[in-house]
């Protein structure tokens, strides 16, 4: 009895090894990809741009490969990349047939969010229906709510003034406190303590447990029951992140009904009549949404925030180019945060924070996308359906050939005519149907709190704060490597 329990699993373990194998021989020779130039290890296995990704090098990495191999990349067995402006329309474009790949649906829990939907029908619904909340109308009626929020920016700079601080963390808790109060109702107080929230804390996890969930589908069930505390702590990040917005909510209804008049953004999806034909969102379905608003409105904003406050910080002339620039604003506008209104036409500041949406895109990563039926050809490479293809902005923003000097901080260039190469090649919001839908909150959340800051204080580097520890790692979101970015704030005038 023993043997044949031994026997049959030599035999299994022979049948896995012979599959494994079988599996790399096709993926290198048989594959209708095998021509497309990678590195071998991943034309052999996914294995090799998980663990690159896990490390949080992906986009770094495959931003080196486009170096070497040019604008088709294969990174995994079945997954191209590519980085030239033809791909851009065919495979983002507003009339595209690729969705978005599989691996959305791991990234929050049922009921899928905007973000994750992949269907197109089901998907334009709930896009319709949110871009409500979104509209420009809405945006302007919420701007006092905004405008609190970069006051405490303000107030914290203040008294931070001549020492390190780290802007990493302010900016991230006003994010946090600026999407909590437009679609909850309610600001998480994050300003108002120097404690990263658990929900941040959670953010960070999530795209981890779903590449984890994605690239070991048997074993993660596994990790789930391992009596571990600290593991599970890690693997129910996502529920957190549901059960967080569910309870948001559930105050929000109760403090304020359904029907508030409140200029938050929130109120415009629970108040929702039927005037679209399509019916308004169950409660579920609205705090699943609360739940990814919140997350995608908040690290995207403050890494960008971040990132271009370093920049400033290493280029005074740009600072003191947009000081004059600000001195120009009509006398009090706004107070001591300006009226958003004086704000939306600055050229030196929009093109300061072109730049930095270039230079250092908050969501740099592939977007995957998944080849529609019947396959498509795509830089002369027939790509069979059902392959994972994708683009990074982080490549596509720093062409060589589209924009010069493609690694230095230079806002000038948005002074010049945009040709259509760069039109086409600057997407740190993607595009097409499945564009940000918060591009325009976070314009302004970028340029109040830009603009509120620089028009005060002079900014320098920290002495912690180095270019290796500013070195982008993401996981899909960026996050500098030293997870830290220590400025110091000086003001220009007394009191
Ligand atoms: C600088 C800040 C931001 C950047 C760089 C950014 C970037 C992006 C990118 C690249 C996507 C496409 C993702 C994909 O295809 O997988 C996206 C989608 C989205 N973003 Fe943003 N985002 C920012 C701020 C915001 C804010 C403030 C909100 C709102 C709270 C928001 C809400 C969304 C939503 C709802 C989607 C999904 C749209 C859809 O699939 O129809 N984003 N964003």
């Amino acid at each position: 009895m023993t043997s044949t329990l031994a026997l049959g699993a030599i035999l299994c373990g022979i049948c896995f090894v012979l599959a494994f194998l079988w599996q790399g021989i096709y993926n290198l020779f048989f594959s209708p990809l095998r021509s497309v130039p990678g590195p071998l290890l991943a034309r052999l296995s996914t294995k090799w741009l998980t663990i690159v990704d896990l490390g949080g090098y992906r986009t770094l990495t495959i931003h080196e490969l486009h170096r070497k191999y040019g604008p088709t990349v294969r990174v995994a067995p079945n997954e191209l990349s590519f980085s030239n402006s033809e791909c851009v329309r065919e495979i983002y474009g507003q009339q595209t047939n690729f969705l978005k790949a599989k691996i959305y649906e791991t990234m929050s829990l049922p009921p899928l969010g905007i973000f994750s939907m992949r269907g197109k029908e089901e998907h334009s619904q709930r896009r319709r229906l949110l871009s409500h909340a979104f509209a420009q109308s809405s945006l302007m009626d919420s701007e006092p709510l905004i405008r609190v929020h970069v006051e405490k920016v303000l107030r914290e700079v203040r008294s931070g003034a001549h020492a390190p601080l780290d802007v990493m963390q302010l900016f991230r808790r006003a994010a946090f406190d600026i999407v909590g109060d437009l679609f909850l109702g309610q600001s998480f107080a994050a300003l108002d303590s120097k404690e990263p929230h658990q929900f941040m804390e959670d953010m960070d996890k999530a795209f981890l447990l779903a590449g984890l969930q994605w690239t070991f589908p048997l074993l993660y069930p596994i990790f789930t029951q391992l009596p571990v505390r600290s593991l599970q702590h890690f693997l129910q990040a996502r529920e957190r992140l549901i059960g967080f917005g569910h309870d948001a909510f559930k105050r929000y209804l109760s403090t304020y009904g359904r029907q508030s008049g409140r200029k938050d953004l929130i109120s415009k999806v629970v108040s929702l009549k039927s005037d679209t034909g399509t019916p308004p969102l169950t409660d579920r379905e609205t705090f699943t949404e609360i739940g990814n608003l919140v997350f995608a409105g908040s690290d995207t904003t403050s890494m960008t925030l971040t990132y271009m406050f370093w920049e400033l910080a290493q280029t005074s002339d740009w600072q003191e180019k947009l000081r004059r620039e600000l001195s120009t604003l009509p006398a009090g506008s706004g107070g001591v945060v300006p009226a958003f209104t004086d704000l939306v036409n600055l050229p030196i500041l929009d093109a300061v924070v072109q730049e930095a949406l270039r230079l250092h895109p908050a969501a740099p990563a592939s977007l995957p996308r998944e080849t529609p039926r019947g396959g498509r050809l795509l830089n002369g490479v027939h790509v069979p359906e059902g392959t994972v293809v994708s683009m990074q902005c982080y490549t596509t923003q720093r062409d060589p050939k589209v924009f010069r000097n493609p690694d230095v901080f230079d806002p000038s260039r948005w002074f010049e005519p945009q040709s259509d190469l760069m039109k086409e090649l600057f997407m740190p919001f993607s595009k097409g149907t499945r564009a940000c839908l918060g591009k325009s909150l976070a314009l302004m959340e970028l340029k109040l709190i830009t603009a509120t800051l620089l028009k005060d204080f002079t900014v320098s580097l920290a002495p912690s704060c180095t270019k290796e520890s500013m070195v982008m790692t993401d996981h899909f979101l960026v996050i500098p490597k030293g997870g830290r970015c220590e400025l110091i704030f000086s003001p220009i005038k007394s009191g």
